[in-house]
């Protein structure tokens, strides 16, 4: 039962105000109750409404809140977004410094260990990832297994799933050097299983890891090198490519990261969790709307097209792919990043005449009322498919490639999570709304 969570006092004016306290006062009105409640960072503890209850026997008042959308299930020392106003950290660092004077390698350290590393540290991370890129060749007899057209993701998840086969001591969750083994494998391992299922879908030998290339470098090497001795990416994709892994590493506590510490809850090794974190990217919901922006410029075919695309969005018959974020409500601080590296990719690569469509698109969108009163800014999705698009890549790829730098944030979570005092096994509760105590009908009497 609450004590007097607040009391009147008088301010300087002589108004009546009330004492600030770190507290919520609840009333149950079934009972007259009063309840104060801690608040802490923000939030109160769910847990805390459970004393609230009609007579001895009730379970206890419980919260509601479907896809989490206002529930905290963690703390976390990963992350920071400020949605309003358009910020995004990692560790501290803001991602705008990040993609300018780091390497995706340096940020995926920064993610797992906490600080930016130094540079033995740095040599050691990078040489370590290199020299485990390399997969069971029984994993390549696993792809070769799937049929011509399967999806890329789909391999993607099911190889990640099978790694926890090849490493079954991944399970020992609480030993440091198994921890550190699984960041360190599926860092490296991700883009070659990702190459594999590209290169499957195209009937193309597979290619192995080259140790002297860069991490993105490797990758775009492992999808395209054909006769050559040795391939030669263009520096200006290996750095949009880099820049893209930075900008796709952590985003906090979305649906594929949430299925990770969910499923890692249970004390699964980390390999299946990750799986289950490729099972969530894959919806269309969560990694597809970068797609689906491609789509919606060849619809609109033309720049003279914009205006009544963006009429039939006002009427709601349409939808402004890539514009919009549940948690931005400002410019999307990875699509001011990306924007940039779109003209050099296209310098290197040959314009496309999509991206004419997509700077119109978006300059008309905000000078328009209807997206400005309703916050809606271009997304990082807006223009990254332009960019896969410009480095060859089919679109049904485009979810594996975010799929390949998300790994970092998700094993950091996975860590985190593990380390963290709070965590039980992930259980939410539920509202039953269905039949009860029915009498068996025997089958031939229904
Ligand atoms: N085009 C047109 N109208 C939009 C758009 C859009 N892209 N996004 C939101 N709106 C409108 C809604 O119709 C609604 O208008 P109303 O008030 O007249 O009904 C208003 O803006 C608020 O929209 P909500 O649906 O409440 O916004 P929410 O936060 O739920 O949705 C979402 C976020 C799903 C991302 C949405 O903006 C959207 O569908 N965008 C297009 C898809 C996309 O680009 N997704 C990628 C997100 S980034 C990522 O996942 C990596």
């Amino acid at each position: 039962m609450a004590d007097e969570a607040t009391q009147a006092g008088e301010d300087d004016g002589g108004v009546a105000t009330q004492e600030r306290s770190d507290s919520l006062t609840v009333t149950d009105n079934r009972t007259g109750e009063s309840f104060e409640l801690p608040i802490e960072d923000g939030t109160v503890r769910a847990m805390d409404f459970r004393q609230m209850k009609v007579n001895e026997d009730d379970f206890g008042l419980m919260t509601y809140d479907p896809a989490f959308t206002n529930t905290a299930s963690c703390r976390s020392e990963i992350t920071y977004i400020d949605g309003e106003a358009g910020v995004l950290e990692h560790r501290g660092h803001s991602i705008e410094s990040l993609c300018e004077n780091a390497t995706y390698l340096e940020v995926a350290y920064l993610l797992i260990h906490g600080d930016l590393p130094d540079k033995t540290q740095l040599e050691n991370w990078v040489h370590e990832i290199t020299i485990h890129t390399y997969v069971h060749e029984n994993i390549k007899k696993f792809v070769e297994g799937f049929r011509y057209d399967a999806h890329p993701m789909g391999m993607l998840q099911a190889t990640v799933g099978a790694l926890s086969t090849f490493y079954p001591t991944a399970k020992n969750i609480d030993d440091p050097e198994e921890r550190h083994m699984v960041a360190v494998r599926l860092i490296a391992k991700m883009p070659t299983l990702a190459a594999f299922a590209y290169r499957h879908n195209l009937g193309l030998p597979y290619i192995y890891p080259d140790n002297d290339l860069s991490y993105p470098a490797n990758f775009l090497s492992m999808l395209f090198k054909m006769t050559e001795a040795k391939y030669e990416a263009d520096p200006r994709l290996t750095r949009a490519l880099d820049t893209l892994f930075i900008l796709h590493a952590d985003h906090e506590q979305n649906c594929s990261t949430s299925a990770v510490r969910s499923v890692g809850s249970s004390e699964v090794d980390p390999y299946s969790a990750v799986a289950a974190g490729c099972a969530a990217l894959y919806g269309p919901l969560h990694g597809g709307a970068n797609e689906a922006v491609l789509r919606m410029l060849d619809r609109i075919e033309k720049v003279e097209n914009i205006p009544s695309f963006l009429d039939g969005v006002k009427d709601k018959s349409e939808r402004l792919m890539g514009f919009g974020h549940r948690v931005y409500k400002n410019y999307d601080p990875r699509a001011r990043i990306i924007k940039k590296n779109v003209d050099e990719v296209l310098e290197a690569t040959g314009t496309s005449p999509k991206l004419k469509i997509a700077v119109e698109l978006e300059k008309h969108a905000l000078e328009d009322e209807y997206f400005t009163s309703r916050k809606l800014y271009p997304n990082v999705d807006f223009y990254s498919g332009l960019i896969y698009e410009a480095l060859k890549i089919p679109t049904d790829m485009f979810t594996v490639i975010f799929a390949i730098p998300r790994t970092s944030g998700w094993v950091a979570q996975w860590l985190e999570m593990s380390d963290d005092e709070e965590t039980k096994i992930a259980r939410p509760r539920q509202i039953y709304t269905g039949a009860r105590e029915l009498d068996y009908v025997p089958l031939e009497q229904r």
